[in-house]
């Protein structure tokens, strides 16, 4: 598997998911457009650990239309977008501009944003939320991750939990039952799934997509390999999407958790790391 295998049949199944998520009330556009002060339940969960971020400028990587990009710029970042999807791009510049939020999008892979954008230059770099699993190295991220920030920078990651990503899906009777590799592998997990995880009659016709699982040791080791210093690593027992359909209960604020003993998985996890001044 080259690179160019898996981005393009990922980007792919993205472009077509892209304008169907926006028009989707999962993502609620309409709520941003009639309060101006809206945030996304994403970034409204991660306040309590992100603190104060006005005045930084930061890059959301992997930023999809936009939501949660757009998000932290009304809470005063001067924000950028990095998606390798041209469509997300597309989506997000046009939510940006009709709101007057002045966000900047870069269509670029994730492994080139350091290339593209000024390196050592961010105060803040924000990721998460179904976005590490498309990539075949942690490694490789960290190191773009830790090339972007200014010293003294911050990571600021909330991701689904290797372990939520290890299990069989759907849930054979609802039992939790390890079906996939907990360890990053080199082998793509290889998926052919129409649909998506926000409600949509659209109908997808690329639905091939790769995938990698990265361990929580190994994704805090590699950002200690970059020379990062650990801030916080915080597990959570919910996760922002119906992670398991039919076995999950809705929280307040669009989370979903297991309904039976949810205390039994980390859903989530948070990572804050700093560059070294
Ligand atoms: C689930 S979304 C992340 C989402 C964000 N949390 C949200 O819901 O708005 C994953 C995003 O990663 C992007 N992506 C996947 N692989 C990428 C890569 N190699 N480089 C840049 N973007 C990538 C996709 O285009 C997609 O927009």
């Amino acid at each position: 598997m080259t690179d160019a295998d898996y981005r393009t049949l990922n980007k792919a199944s993205w472009d077509e998911r892209a304008p169907a998520h926006a028009a989707s009330p999962g993502y609620g556009l309409d709520r941003f457009r009639s309060d101006p002060a809206h945030l996304s339940d994403v970034v409204s969960f991660d306040l309590p650990l992100l603190g104060d971020v006005a005045g930084l400028r930061g890059v959301h990587l992997q930023c999809h239309i936009g939501t949660d990009t757009i998000s932290l710029a009304r809470l005063g970042a001067r924000m950028t977008g990095l998606d390798f999807s041209p469509a997300a791009v597309a989506q997000a510049t046009a939510l940006s501009q009709e709101l007057g939020a002045g966000v900047d999008f870069v269509e670029a892979d994730v492994y080139d944003a350091a290339d593209v954008l000024p390196a050592g230059e961010f105060d803040l770099v924000f990721t998460g939320i179904g976005a590490l699993c498309w990539l075949p190295s942690v490694g490789r991220w960290a190191e773009v991750v830790q090339r972007l920030l200014k010293p003294g920078g911050r990571l600021f990651i909330r991701e689904g939990h290797p372990m939520l990503w290890a299990l069989a899906d759907p849930l054979p009777e609802g039992r939790l039952e390890l079906a996939y590799p907990y360890f990053e592998r080199d082998e793509p997990l290889v998926w052919d799934e129409g649909g998506t995880y926000v409600e949509t009659d659209v109908e997808f016709e690329h639905n091939l997509t790769h995938e990698w699982n990265h361990g929580l040791g190994e994704i805090v080791t590699a950002l200690l390999d970059q020379g990062l210093v650990l801030d916080a690593l915080v597990e959570h027992d919910s996760v922002p999407w119906d992670a398991f359909p039919g076995f999950t209960e809705e929280l307040p604020g669009g989370e979903h958790r297991l309904r039976d003993r949810p205390w039994r998985l980390p859903h989530t996890y948070t990572i804050k790391a700093t560059k070294p001044a």
